[in-house]
């Protein structure tokens, strides 16, 4: 039998969220909690939105874990998997990969000292070593993290998305034609529902003033207000490369939402468990879509993938209307991959297990080590 192939999984430990714990993945594989180190604090400012009862924000745990069921199925798959924390030290990153010498890295990194943007820096610094690496490039890393950026490529190539406008911190907040209430108002750069909250959903001039200021104070970022589409929510997964395949289409069931709530996948809805929001929605696949609206996405789900440069896997966000009309809500190029997300429930309908997924991103950035990249 052959050497092993090494591969090496590259995360950041997010920085602490000032709650009182901080959850870690212990030698043994488990989870683990422990009170928090004086000083933690995110950019995020997630305590000051978590509901009174304190609620379990799963977002901090989510990385950690996927990290470990990523090399506990790498193992089972037979390779060589080593996990390295990049932090803010660029060398000792360097230091790490040219002592390692990887035959591929699992690239699961998505900031660095939650600076969103060191995300395509550090897929940089692969292609520079010439180390292999699953998932996106750089460019597409960096593509995507400009949402209005996204939804003009989108929009210029006959994909729809909700009409749009950008708001900057020195900007008066008047809207542009063609723009109607209801809005919704989200950060310009996040992801992971960060800032996307019940009241994020506006009505009118004041409600969508102190939102825009909201985003400024919390998030010192534009402010990205769409329009709101009132309907169901469906997201589709895409797995390779130069063929990549559409796996089933996954749905959020809102029924169990509390009356008189926006029916949007909110931070609550995402990670907050014991919010109403939390346990009001549920992830539901295959959805129950008709023929044509299936082939759309699908279809649609393509084109984003292969327009924005995504690799080896991507889940394309949607929104549909009672009336069947569909938008791209966002691409997001390696998405999270834990068993309780959108992209493994697809995986499994479509007759993958977590590690036969996990395999196949693995071979697919494999691939471009053999052919012409
Ligand atoms: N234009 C919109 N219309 C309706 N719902 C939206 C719209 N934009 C965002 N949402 C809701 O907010 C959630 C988070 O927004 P999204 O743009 O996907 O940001 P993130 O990158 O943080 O996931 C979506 O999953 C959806 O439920
Ligand atoms: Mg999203």
């Amino acid at each position: 039998m052959g050497k092993k192939l090494r591969i090496a999984i590259l995360y950041n430990e997010p920085l602490g969220s000032g709650a009182d714990e901080r959850q870690f993945i212990s030698e043994t594989g488990k989870l683990q909690v422990e009170p928090a180190r004086t000083g933690s604090r995110s950019r995020r400012r997630k305590t000051t939105l978590a509901a009174p009862q304190v609620p379990v924000d799963l977002s901090e745990v989510g990385v950690l874990q996927e990290m470990e069921d990523i090399r506990s199925a790498l193992s089972t798959l037979g390779y060589a998997p080593t996990i390295f924390n990049v932090n803010g030290e660029a060398f000792r990153l360097i230091d790490y990969l040219r002592s390692e010498q990887p035959d591929l890295i699992f690239n699961l990194v998505e900031s660095v000292e939650n600076d969103a943007v060191q995300e395509m820096n550090v897929a940089g610094l692969y292609d520079l070593l010439k180390i292999p690496y699953t998932g996106a490039g750089p460019l597409a890393l960096g593509t995507a993290l400009q949402k209005s950026r996204v939804k003009e490529i989108l929009a210029s190539h006959g994909i729809r998305t909700p009409r749009h406008q950008e708001f900057q911190p020195s900007m008066r907040v008047v809207l542009s034609e063609g723009l109607q209430f209801p809005l919704i108002v989200k950060p310009a750069h996040e992801d992971g529902s960060v800032g996307v909250h019940d009241a994020s959903v506006v009505s009118s001039m004041s409600e969508l003033r102190k939102r825009v200021r909201f985003i400024f104070e919390e998030f010192e970022q534009p402010a990205l207000v769409e329009q709101y589409i009132e309907g169901r929510e469906l997201n589709v997964a895409v797995l390779g490369w130069r063929s990549p395949v559409v796996f089933p289409i996954s749905e959020i069931d809102f029924s169990g939402m509390g009356e008189g709530m926006h029916h949007i996948v909110s931070y609550e809805a995402k990670w907050l468990q014991g919010t109403v929001a939390y346990d009001g929605t549920r992830g539901v696949c295959p959805a129950q879509v008709t023929p044509a609206q299936e082939a759309e996405m699908k279809e649609s789900a393509l084109r984003c993938f292969q327009l924005v440069g995504c690799r080896d896997y991507a889940r394309v966000d949607f929104r549909m209307t009672a009336d069947g009309e569909i938008y791209v809500l966002e691409v997001n190029p390696n998405p999270d991959i834990s068993d309780d997300a959108g992209f493994a429930r697809s995986a499994r309908a479509y007759g993958l297990t977590f590690s036969e997924t996990v395999g196949k991103i693995v071979e697919s950035a494999l691939e471009r080590t053999r052919g012409i990249g």
